[in-house]
């Protein structure tokens, strides 16, 4: 008994510290963030091309802030460990954004190819590095001119010392699965990858030197993907997702992760972290209820009732006529219990063990880990 207390007292002990052990090693000072939407924190919306409605953002913002989720994303969570504000979307031009402690160019829907006639979204990867450059080129005029802007954006040096971070590809694969065969997805990857380098070459021409790379995650996993392309059961794989995408997703990722090699082989003035999104996520997915989850696929906010939840001709948040009656997509009782928020993103819920888990530096190439503080070594 006396002995239980103790262990309980010195984990007391340890979550007090875990929060400060953990900004300790995390010194950047600002953050500038490219991705779709599993780190998008207001750029599709502030550029008029979606809006995002109750119940989105409920269980934290509540209001929908412009993220596709009930509340915060992996990147809100990594910019809290880091101890730095949340990410201002760089289109965002109402209420004073601020961006000294840096800007995020994530827009969902966008892919790692340019856009094409037919994308959700135009801010492809290109056009976001591209954004960066006139961001970076803008504010170092502004600072040239004297302090009076100094509040609002990053100092000279951020530019070096900040972190960039990247979580793109994602609908590059689960896009071309409407109208590719899997071989031809599967080809289709280098020229995704070489896309990506060059716009991570511009961002190490211009002074970035700390990236964090996450792959992509189990796609075959997503609602909408399950309803779409898993009717056969036979198309499903051992987490109930589906097969041919998760396959696209772990070559896709195979490659990422040779390709973060070989960039930190060429970069000795860089640091290049991999980060494997996919394997926490397909743990969580398979090892739910261990982790405090009850459904592992199905949609929180959607229409259709189990086991999918998902109607793909009616959004999370909104009231339609299908087959003749108005009804409304709405958000399960408690979204804490559902992995899957609208059939497409992560819950908050969710998204906070991606990002305990992201922490722990294990799923890191090189692992971070080691260069915690020793107390993050310890095992129960
Ligand atoms: C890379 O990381 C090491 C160890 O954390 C650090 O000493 C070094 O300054 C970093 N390099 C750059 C370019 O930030
Ligand atoms: C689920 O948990 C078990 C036991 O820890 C582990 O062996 C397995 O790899 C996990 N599943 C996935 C897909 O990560
Ligand atoms: C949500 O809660 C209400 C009231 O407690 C209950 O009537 C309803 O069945 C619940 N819905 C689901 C999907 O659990």
């Amino acid at each position: 008994m006396a002995s239980k207390t103790c262990i309980l007292n010195f984990l007391a002990l340890l979550s007090i510290f875990l929060p400060l052990t953990q900004s300790l090693h995390f010194n950047f000072p600002a953050v500038f963030n490219f991705g779709d939407s599993n780190s998008d924190t207001g750029n599709l919306v502030a550029a008029g091309i979606e809006s995002i409605r109750p119940p989105y953002g409920e269980i934290h913002f509540q209001i929908p802030s412009g993220r596709y989720c009930d509340g915060r994303l992996i990147i809100d969570f990594l910019m809290d460990a880091m101890e730095l504000p949340f990410l201002n979307a760089y289109l965002e031009s109402v209420g004073a954004p601020n961006f000294r402690k840096g800007c995020n160019f994530a827009a969902a829907g966008s892919t790692i190819l340019p856009a094409t006639a037919t994308s959700v979204c135009p801010f492809s990867f290109g056009i976001q590095v591209n954004q960066f450059l006139q961001f970076k080129a803008r504010a170092l005029e502004l600072l040239a001119k004297g302090k009076k802007f100094n509040k609002y954006i990053p100092a000279e040096n951020y530019f070096e010392k900040g972190l960039y971070m990247f979580d793109i590809g994602q609908n590059d694969l689960a896009g071309a699965f409407y109208s590719k065969t899997f071989d031809q997805i599967v080809a289709s990857i280098p020229n995704i990858l070489v896309e990506f380098e060059t716009g991570i070459k511009k961002l190490h021409d211009q002074g970035a030197r700390n990236f964090w790379i996450h792959n992509t995650g189990p796609l075959g996993c997503l609602t909408q993907n399950v309803l779409k392309f898993g009717t056969d059961p036979s198309k499903l794989d051992e987490l109930g997702c589906v097969s041919a995408h998760n396959q696209a997703a772990k070559l896709f990722n195979l490659q990422l992760h040779g390709f973060t090699k070989k960039l930190q082989g060429q970069h000795s003035d860089s640091n290049i972290t991999y980060v494997d999104i996919y394997t926490i996520k397909s743990n969580l997915i398979a090892n739910y209820s261990r982790y405090g989850f009850e459904q592992p696929i199905m949609a929180c906010c959607g229409y259709g009732g189990p086991p999918l939840n998902y109607d793909r001709r009616i959004v999370c948040g909104q009231t339609k006529v299908l087959d003749g009656t108005s009804v409304t997509a709405q958000a399960c009782n408690d979204s804490t219990e559902y992995v899957n928020w609208d059939g497409i993103h992560y819950s908050e819920a969710a998204n906070q063990h991606i990002s305990s888990q992201i922490l722990t530096g294990k799923f890191s190439d090189p692992p971070f880990a080691d260069k915690m503080p020793f107390l993050l070594n310890l095992k129960f």
